[in-house]
């Protein structure tokens, strides 16, 4: 076995400075990757965000880690960010247990489940993009609003305004900001804070569960639905086996929660950096606007989008890939060794941390020709597998997969047909956080096509 070659840096904060500043460059991380690569190849030790790691990168090492073989690897979520979710969220838990839950929750997060909220997001987007006319819009505020607007109303039914939306949202923003914050469980920390917002949106959840259960509400919502796969958390033999089709409490209150932190930042992202890209590639822009003005065209006399149009834009479905290819939203995939194991020759300890780099990846030119360029038509034809990984691959793929799509999708059709935009900034520094968004929050102004 080969020794893995890499430096780790300072005592205590070994390469954590170069890698956050890196981070918040327009390139990302991809510049901190390829020195290193070149220096020591495809995989390399280094010391980063408080942890000794290995990172490593290519197609044979996004299949090993990816498919996680036999409970080779688990997730390697921060310790506050467990703390967060708890212990029974689909984040913190691996194997048979985790397939379960994602059976579960998996189920009203289908494309035929999703139909019922069409309405709810259409109107939304249209009211949300009303509103935008003739002012300085910083897209990703906005985007943050509808999208959580959208999983509120989609979970519990929450009206997109009034007072339980605001503590709602003001609830989220504080557990969002605790995710990867330090482990100090003290006052006034942000950790602190992230664990009290979680006791009150639990409460919050708690009594509309209450409601639901007495019969006073009935709502066709999520939490309905996984209402129905519901158990009180018997001991009961007998009814074990029937609880493995069941939700407890607990489970019901950590997934939600989970569902609401892995599904806002990601999307509001996706949104953001495919308007920043339209933006500045109009050639694009103008082809996607064709699709969309074609469909719009094809209507007769009802004035809205249908369900069957929104599952039926294939430039657009493209668009979204090259926007989660260039912007690269999640850029490593964390994952511990659960066990021993070999990767290109090199041997992995049970416990280490092992970063996928899916920023090189992405910008690999021998998988994507001039990587730099935004160009969606690089998904005209298949990819090779375990190459484009904008919602993962394996196991512990998106489940959110078609919610976003469908979100995206809907924004963008009502934008492109009635709206034009100008940004009102050149910055492309980006945020030094988890998931990569643009610092400025993308400044633009509308106006009427
Ligand atoms: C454009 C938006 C989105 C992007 C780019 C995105 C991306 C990803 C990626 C790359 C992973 C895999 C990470 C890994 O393997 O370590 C993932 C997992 C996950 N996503 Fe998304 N996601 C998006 C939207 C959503 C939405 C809307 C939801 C929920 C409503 C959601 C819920 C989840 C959950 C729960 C997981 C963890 C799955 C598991 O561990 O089994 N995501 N997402």
């Amino acid at each position: 076995m080969r020794k893995i070659p890499g430096n780790i840096g300072w005592p205590l904060v070994g390469e954590t400075l170069s890698f956050i500043s890196e981070f918040s460059s327009p390139f990302g991380i991809l510049s901190f990757m390829h020195k290193r690569q070149q220096r020591y190849g495809k995989v390399f030790k280094t010391y980063v965000l408080g942890r000794f790691t290995v990172f490593m990168t290519g197609r044979e090492a996004s299949r090993v880690l990816l498919s996680g073989k036999d409970g080779m690897v688990s997730l390697n979520l921060f310790y506050t960010g467990k703390q967060v979710l708890g212990p029974t969220s689909l984040l913190t838990t691996n194997g048979e247990e985790h397939k379960r839950l994602r059976r579960l929750i998996g189920d009203p997060l289908s494309i035929d489940a999703l139909k019922k909220y069409f309405a709810f997001i259409n109107d939304l987007a249209i009211e949300t993009l009303s509103t935008w006319l003739g002012r300085k819009v910083l897209v990703l505020e906005e985007a943050s609003t509808f999208t959580l607007k959208v999983i509120g109303n989609m979970i519990m039914s929450l009206e997109p305004a009034g007072e339980e939306q605001e503590k709602f949202r003001a609830n989220f923003k504080i557990i969002s900001s605790s995710f990867a914050s330090l482990p100090l469980k003290i006052p006034g920390t942000a950790f602190y804070r992230g664990l009290k917002a979680r006791n009150r949106m639990y409460a919050m959840l708690d009594s509309i569960i209450l409601k639901r259960r007495d019969g006073e509400v009935v709502c066709g919502d999520f939490l309905q639905t996984l209402l129905r796969k519901h158990a009180k958390g018997s001991t009961d033999e007998e009814e074990e086996k029937y609880n493995s089709n069941k939700l407890t409490d607990s489970q019901l209150k950590d997934n939600i929660l989970t569902l609401l932190v892995a599904g806002h930042d990601t999307t509001t992202a996706a949104l953001t950096w495919l308007l920043k890209f339209l933006g500045e590639n109009p050639e694009v822009l103008q082809k996607l606007r064709e699709e969309h003005i074609e469909i719009q065209g094809k209507r007769s006399g009802s004035r809205h989008l249908t369900w069957s149009e929104v599952n039926s834009m294939p430039y657009t479905n493209k668009v979204i890939s090259e926007t989660l290819r260039k912007a690269t939203i999640l850029p490593w995939f964390s994952r511990k060794a659960a066990e021993d194991f070999v990767i290109d020759g090199y041997i992995i300890k049970k416990g280490w941390s092992v970063n996928l780099d899916v920023v090189s990846i992405h910008h690999d030119p021998s998988i994507f020709t001039n990587p730099e360029k935004f160009d969606p038509s690089r998904f005209n034809n298949p990819l090779k597998p375990f190459s484009f990984l904008g919602f993962g691959n394996g196991p512990r793929m998106c489940p959110g997969i078609n919610l976003a799509k469908l979100e995206i999708c809907v924004f963008i059709h009502h934008l492109v047909c009635t709206y034009k935009w100008k940004p009102m900034d050149k910055d492309d520094s980006v945020r030094a956080m988890l998931v990569r968004m643009p610092k400025n929050n993308y400044p633009i102004i509308v106006e009427k096509l």
